[in-house]
């Protein structure tokens, strides 16, 4: 009944879980200067670190990455800030107990710099989603997400923060769904006890 967090930096969506009580086994990081290790460590959380950099293929890499979160046979792997592209074979594995939180509201703005592509694309409403991970990237069924009003004078670093507040809204709400079995996908969408979980909304 545990959680596994893969982060890659500085933990904040992590450091939300673990604030909302979640059964976190352990926390995983592919850089040992994750800000997140420290805040882990500091709640007794169990830490690891899997170099991608050590390794010779991103195969090789994955293999000892699984293994170090197959020691605590989790429920579920939650990607909180990780920053590396997993392989088919990889997702495959953690098929439907794999979640990712994003700062877009996906469909929209897959991939990197969401705040600065958002702007410039004139969005007057941005946001982030949690979605179970599938092969392609930032494409799987989406559970839940928050939107935030773009407002003028917005930079990407104010857009970010406005963001990130309800990335540490939905995220912890969808992993306690996930973890009490509420959550169904069928044809590619998911179901919260039967019904599309509702858009969080912010007017901050
Ligand atoms: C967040 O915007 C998250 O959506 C993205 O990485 C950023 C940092 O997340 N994946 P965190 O503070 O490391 O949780």
């Amino acid at each position: 009944m545990s959680v596994v967090i893969l982060i890659s930096g500085h933990g904040s969506n992590m450091q939300a879980l673990l604030e909302a009580g979640l059964p976190v086994a352990a926390v995983i990081s592919n850089r040992s200067d994750a800000g997140g290790l420290g805040v882990a460590a500091a709640r007794g959380v169990p830490t690891a670190v899997v170099e991608h950099r050590a390794f010779a293929s991103r195969e090789a890499f994955e293999a000892a990455l699984s293994r170090e979160i197959d020691r605590h046979a989790p429920k579920l792997v939650a990607l909180a800030g990780f920053m590396r592209v997993l392989t088919p074979a990889f997702v495959a594995r953690y098929e439907g107990r794999m979640l990712n939180i994003h700062p877009s509201l996906l469909p929209a703005f897959p991939g990197l710099d969401t705040h600065e592509r958002a702007l410039a694309a004139g969005a007057r409403q941005h946001g982030c989603t949690v979605h179970f991970v599938s092969a392609e990237v930032d494409a799987g069924p989406i559970v839940i997400q928050a939107a935030v009003p773009v407002r003028a004078g917005d930079t990407a670093a104010t857009l970010a923060a406005r963001v990130l507040e309800q990335e540490h809204v939905i995220y912890p709400r969808a992993v306690r769904w996930f973890l009490e079995g509420k959550l169904v996908i069928r044809d590619g969408a998911v179901r919260v006890e039967g019904r599309n979980a509702p858009l969080v909304t912010s007017s901050r």
